[in-house]
């Protein structure tokens, strides 16, 4: 049977659990000392090893040569857990019907000894989507759980956990994997499974991953798949990962700048539709925006920039240096909100939209309407602007200046000055 990479090696015990050192020596610790507590919480980005850690743990504690910090995996008990079908270690997915049935059975279940393990063990995934009436029914158990009971809490989103249920439990964060704990294990993973990879290959998928060891492996299994000659080269990952042209994202910049809303989120649709991923759009965006930035500060010479850009440069001219650094911070912001909040395209359509509010030339309303040249136009004009101040700079609004004033400033703001900066 074929096994997805991320599943064929998920870590068996704490030894194979990359890049989180500090939590697996800790947790080895407590169990070579006997002193555990009655609830963890394993917080941080996804695909860093939280239920992988989750589920060694559960062997550490409930294999039949244990506790031990080197399960056997060979015992009944282990296998089972490896298989996700132990009686004594039971997984539930907060996210998926948030939970309410689950705690519920949870709560009639608890004390109930466990039926063949020493430990009764709870690994709740995703435990920020739970329900308050499940929280409820969880922080009553968890204040005084029968001293067989586990409870191992897993989520990305810690800030969405109530403070009462964090106070009860020992807490450990995972980090983002960096760019050498991931590629070296990329490419050991590669040598296993008899392929080459090229270094600039690594780095793509690294970045790509944003840190997630799973999100690198599953990009991994595609690559082997359709790898030539038992090499990864850097010309197919391009290829696989769809890197989005850079003049598409010139051209998404230049309808922002034009604030043509309607070509922009057809242009956005039309990469979707080619298979490009929203992340890698806002990717591209921050290092064009990052472009324009250091051509204008650092490198001013023409030579090197083609004719697109220089148009593209040029347009932005008239933007001032703040306000594209902030909407630089915005798009950062969205992108990695994107996948927390599971809605990367509707985030990424009014990020395009707000980008054309802030970035976008007001003479191109005059042109779209020409009926509305006068009053009409100054108050939506002044009301862009507001809203533009508001989003970056709440505290500008106050300024006493009347707000059409404010809206000649920030258009007419010179570049020599920003230059200097
Ligand atoms: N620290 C790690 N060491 C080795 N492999 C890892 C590590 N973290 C993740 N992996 C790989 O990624 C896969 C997924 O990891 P895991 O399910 O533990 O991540 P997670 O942190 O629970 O992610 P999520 O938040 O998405 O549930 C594992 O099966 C393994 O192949
Ligand atoms: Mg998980
Ligand atoms: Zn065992």
């Amino acid at each position: 049977m074929y096994l997805v990479l991320a599943r064929k090696y998920r870590p068996k015990n704490f030894d194979e659990v990359w890049g989180q050192k500090t939590i697996t020596e800790a947790l080895k610790k407590a169990i070579k000392e006997g002193r555990l507590a009655h609830a963890y919480l394993f917080a941080g980005p996804r695909g860093t090893g939280k239920t992988s850690v989750a589920r060694v743990f559960a062997k550490s504690l409930n294999c039949e040569k244990g506790p031990t910090i080197t399960p056997c995996d060979k015992c009944e008990i282990c296998r089972t857990i490896t298989a996700g079908s132990s009686m004594d270690v039971l997984e539930i997915d907060a996210a998926s019907n948030r939970g309410i049935d689950e705690i519920r059975s949870l709560r009639e279940n608890v004390n109930l000894t466990p039926s063949n393990a020493r430990f009764k063990i709870y690994i709740i995934d995703e435990v920020h989507m739970l329900t308050d009436p499940a929280w409820n029914a969880l922080l009553k158990t968890l204040e005084e759980p029968p001293e067989y009971v586990k409870f191992f809490l897993a989520t990305t989103t810690p800030e969405k956990i109530p403070p009462t249920i964090i106070s009860r439990c020992q807490r450990f964060n995972f980090k983002p994997f960096k760019d050498e704990e991931l590629t070296e294990r990329l490419k050991e993973i590669c040598e296993k499974e008899g392929f080459t990879i090229d270094k600039d290959a690594l780095k793509e998928i690294y970045e790509f991953s944003g840190g997630s060891m799973r999100d690198a492996l599953s990009i991994l299994d595609q690559l082997i798949v359709n790898a030539e000659n038992n090499n990864i080269s850097y010309q197919s990952v391009k290829e696989f990962l769809g890197l989005v042209e850079e003049k598409s994202i010139g051209e998404l910049l230049t309808l922002i700048r034009e604030k043509d809303v309607k070509k922009l989120l057809s242009l956005f649709h039309t990469l979707l539709s080619e298979g490009k991923d929203p992340a890698v759009i806002l990717d591209g965006m921050i290092k064009k925006f990052k472009d324009i930035l250091f051509k204008r500060m650092i490198d001013k010479s023409e030579g090197t920039v083609s004719e697109e850009d220089k148009h593209l440069y040029l347009s932005f001219n008239d933007i001032n240096t703040e306000t594209l650094l902030n909407a630089v911070s915005t798009v950062i912001e969205y992108k990695n909100r994107l996948y927390m909040e599971n809605i990367p395209i509707v985030l990424s359509e009014i990020l395009l939209i707000k980008l054309s509010h802030i970035l976008g030339k007001e003479e191109t309303l005059s042109l779209k309407h020409p009926e509305k040249k006068d009053e009409g136009l100054s108050s939506e004009k002044r009301s862009v602007v507001k809203e533009a101040e508001s989003i970056f700079s709440p505290g500008k609004v106050e300024k006493e200046e009347p707000p059409s004033d404010k809206a000649d400033k920030e258009e007419k703001a010179p570049l020599q000055s920003e230059e200097e900066i």
